[in-house]
């Protein structure tokens, strides 16, 4: 979002789930805990509003 991209979020807390983005490589810190199970974190839904890139990283928005 300071980059100007303009994403979806509502709670901005890691509560509601609209932020999520696939991560398609890199690694992400989220702060815990947060909306998201096992099953998609391991699919790499990432939330932005709670995410921290720990280096090169790829996202894909959803349509
Ligand atoms: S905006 Fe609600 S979880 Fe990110």
């Amino acid at each position: 979002m300071a980059a100007g991209l303009r994403l979806p979020w509502s709670c901005g807390m890691g509560g509601c789930g609209a932020c999520t983005v696939r991560r398609v490589s890199g690694d992400v810190v989220m702060q815990e805990p947060n909306c998201l199970s096992a099953a998609e974190r391991g699919a790499g839904d990432t939330l932005t509003c709670v995410g921290y890139a720990a280096g090169p990283l790829t996202l894909e928005l959803r349509p």
